[in-house]
């Protein structure tokens, strides 16, 4: 099968032999794959692979059709369309989901949402509803809200009943961001005058924290998932003590099979209804055949985007015309 790999920092394509599915597995003919940056960090050395996961094949997220299923796999059969979660080695004509982290697609999405959806927001989803404990009527910050995490999450808490603030960097993006439910600003705009915030969403680093830490309400809840502008920050400890704050971070890609279930799990019974009825989108920045994967990489990391940037190993699957928000 063909697949990405990365050669010295450059992406290029591959024959890979087919991945066979073990113990609860599905084999998966990939419809669309999402690119994250994960996969721009290991493009560039920086983020290894978890043990267990495709050490070449980059790709966390895909959607596509069971051709097979692996010892033990009963939840899905061939001929269902799936998309969910890998530690690697989506970016394929082919790959092995484990069914317990598979969710299936509903009527009337099409590949490229489903493909850019899982990661994506089953982040966005932990982040606000598990780990923030989000409420209906709190007000949430979320900085660098156009990419594929923050574009989740603005819908998700607008779904929740929050009532919702973003930053987003490019003033083109802004209206886009808009659309899908939050008041939207500029990075340099006074966003801790316009608090209390009761959760913040960090998807930017570092420099943001100690003002995300300003702007918080009593009680409030920052959410640290992205470090794009740095890991270093400073945190005023009296600030923290008098708000009474807590202050979190996770990642996604190196938790165990149960956890990314127990998230996956909660995705499905929470937010796919809301997919189903298009009450959720996922916008789709663009979509790139397999061959063109070097292009779908460099637009993923020009940035300016709005969405997911993806790709679409299957060429039979006709790719379905995506709304942009
Ligand atoms: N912890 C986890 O489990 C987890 C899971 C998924 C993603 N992540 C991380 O979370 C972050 C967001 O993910 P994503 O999928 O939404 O990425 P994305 O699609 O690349 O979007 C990132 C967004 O952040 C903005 N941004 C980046 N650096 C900025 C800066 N210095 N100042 C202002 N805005 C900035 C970008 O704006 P521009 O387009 O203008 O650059 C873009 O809109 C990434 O760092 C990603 O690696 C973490």
């Amino acid at each position: 099968m063909r697949a990405v790999v990365f050669r010295d920092g450059a992406v290029v394509v591959a024959e890979r032999p087919r991945p066979v599915p073990q113990g609860g597995e599905l084999l998966v003919h990939v419809a669309a794959a999402g690119l994250n940056g994960a996969d721009s960090l290991q493009r560039q050395g920086r983020y290894p692979p978890p043990p267990g996961a495709d050490p070449d094949v980059p790709g966390l997220e895909i959607a596509g059709t069971v051709a097979d299923t692996g010892p033990g796999a009963t939840r899905f059969g061939a001929g269902d369309r799936v998309m969910g979660l890998l530690g690697g080695g989506g970016q394929a004509e082919w790959a092995c989901l484990h069914e317990r982290v598979a969710i299936p697609v509903p009527e009337g999405v099409a590949w490229a949402a489903a493909g850019g959806f899982p990661e994506t927001f089953i982040t966005a989803h932990d982040a606000l509803c598990t780990q923030a404990q989000l409420r209906p009527g709190e007000r949430l910050l979320v900085h660098g809200a156009a990419g594929g995490v923050g574009t989740a999450a603005v819908q998700i808490a607008a779904l929740a009943g929050a009532r919702v603030t973003a930053t987003v960097r490019r003033e083109a993006s802004r209206a886009l961001v808009a659309e899908l439910g939050a008041s939207v600003i500029g990075p340099d705009d006074d966003w801790v005058g316009l608090g209390p915030f009761d959760v913040v969403l960090e998807l930017v680093g570092g420099p943001n924290l100690e003002p995300d830490l300003r702007a918080l309400a009593p009680g409030g809840r920052i959410v640290v998932i992205g470090i794009g502008a740095g890991a270093g920050a400073t945190l005023n400890l009296g600030q923290l003590m008098a708000r009474r704050a807590v202050v979190r971070g996770s990642t996604l890609r190196a938790r165990s099979l149960e956890e990314k279930a127990l998230a996956a799990r909660g995705v499905e019974r929470e937010l796919l209804p809301a997919l189903a009825a298009g009450r959720l989108r996922v916008p789709v920045e663009g979509e790139w055949p397999l061959d063109e994967a070097a292009a779908a990489y460099r637009r993923f990391e020009a940035g300016g985007k709005v969405g997911k940037v993806v790709l679409r190993p299957d060429p039979d699957v006709p790719a379905a015309a995506e709304p942009r928000p």
